[in-house]
């Protein structure tokens, strides 16, 4: 019997903040009517000053593990795409993994831009399949407010923060993840990059000044990028699974902007309604960006079981990806009872004592054990 990763479990966490076109019109010159008719986006969401990336990634975890009605020890390996992670080192998935009390997961982020959460479904999917894990953890969580630059109005009105996850299981049953397609071209780095605080331009007094801690992008260059290797990586995917066009059920794109969504659908010559589109709420949130979409797509109906979605990306690399996915979980969803979150609250409040112990431990035996 061969093992396929099939979805078990999904979840999302959107900031409460809500910034609208409007409130931009105060912050640099642009207007609603731009933003809108550029881009589609009405609103994004706002990272509070508590929230970081891992606090997001750790909620939407949160919500596909009780979906999935796993045990977080059940885990045997955290993904975590973003480019805006907490810290360089230690990872976001190292966070994750500590916090939800993962304590059998390997863990490790993906840099792989707005293509990073499908590169992760990917590497674990085949890892499922290759039966080196059982139980993956995927997520795309990013904090973009904390690198958009706030001055430059060609980008800020772009960007947005959030997470999504899912819970990729190994079952032999057909379905799940049936192939994948990654893809890099590094000679468009410069197209979409964060120029300081790598090894290249260390933060300094000169980067700060700069304003080299910005994301700094070209929009156009990205479009025309965007909506050649959309339609590409989409037909590459299903070709890859022996599957047509035709069979599409939906695709859930990464979301950056309504008119590049639009043009990938008329390059495919697929009808509009084919296409999910929650960017007019969220914005760009990069990596998170298409595990939120595919949430809501099941939230509201508009995936059903068997059916076959595209999940297709393209971002900062530059990079792009697609997966072509039978969806096999149970649907209508199934959400935890009260006393099932409870037990689930009873085990994170464990995990962060675990930590705490552990913790300490390391600082008691560094203070009393004698180096030989
Ligand atoms: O996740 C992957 C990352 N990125 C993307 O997917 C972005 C891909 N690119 C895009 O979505 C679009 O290129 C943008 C939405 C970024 C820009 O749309 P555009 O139609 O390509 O506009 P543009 O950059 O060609 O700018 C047109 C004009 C310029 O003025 P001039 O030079 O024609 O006088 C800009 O200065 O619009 C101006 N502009 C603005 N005006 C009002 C740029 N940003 C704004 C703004 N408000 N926020």
């Amino acid at each position: 019997m061969t093992s396929r990763a099939h979805v078990a479990g999904w979840g999302k966490y959107v900031p409460e903040r809500v910034l609208t076109n409007d409130d931009l019109t105060q912050m640099v010159e642009t207007s609603d009517e731009w933003i809108r008719s550029r881009t589609g986006i009405l609103e994004r969401r706002i990272a509070s000053d508590s929230d970081t990336t891992a606090s997001m990634a750790i909620e939407a975890a949160h919500e596909a593990i009780e979906m999935a009605g796993i045990r977080p020890s059940d885990i045997d390996m955290i993904i975590v795409a973003t480019c805006t992670p907490d810290h360089v080192f230690p990872s976001t998935a190292c966070l994750v993994q500590d916090a939800i009390g993962a304590t059998h997961a390997a863990a490790f982020d993906v840099a792989a831009g707005c293509s990073g959460f499908v590169y992760g479904l990917s590497v674990a999917a085949d890892l499922i399949a290759a039966e080196a894990y059982q139980t993956a953890l995927v997520i795309g969580a990013e904090t973009l407010s904390r690198i958009v630059d706030w001055e430059d109005r060609a980008t800020c009105v772009l960007f947005g923060d959030g997470a999504g996850a899912v819970i990729l299981r190994s079952n032999g049953a057909d379905g799940g993840i049936l192939s994948s397609v990654l893809g890099s071209d590094g000679s468009g780095g410069d197209l979409l990059h964060l120029p300081a605080g790598g090894s290249r331009h260390p933060a300094s007094h000169h980067t700060v000044s700069e304003r080299m801690h910005f994301l700094k992008m070209k929009g156009r260059e990205v479009f025309r990028f965007a909506v050649s290797v959309m339609p590409d990586a989409t037909r590459q995917v299903l070709g890859q699974a022996g599957l047509t066009l035709e069979e599409v059920s939906l695709i859930i794109p990464h979301q950056a902007n309504r008119r590049i969504t639009n043009a990938s659908v008329k390059a495919l010559g697929l009808p509009e309604d084919r296409i999910y589109s929650n960017v007019e709420r969220y914005g760009n949130t990069s990596a998170a960006s298409i595990p939120i979409a595919l949430c809501e797509a099941v939230e509201e109906d508009r995936v059903h079981r068997d059916d076959l979605v595209v999940l297709v990306g393209f971002g900062a690399g530059l990079t792009w990806a697609a997966s072509a996915v039978r969806w096999s979980a149970p649907l209508p969803t199934i959400r935890p009872a009260r006393w099932e979150k409870a037990w689930y609250g009873i085990r994170y409040r464990y995990a962060a004592i675990r930590s705490l112990a552990r913790r300490v431990i390391r600082w008691i035996a560094a203070r009393f054990s004698r180096d030989e």
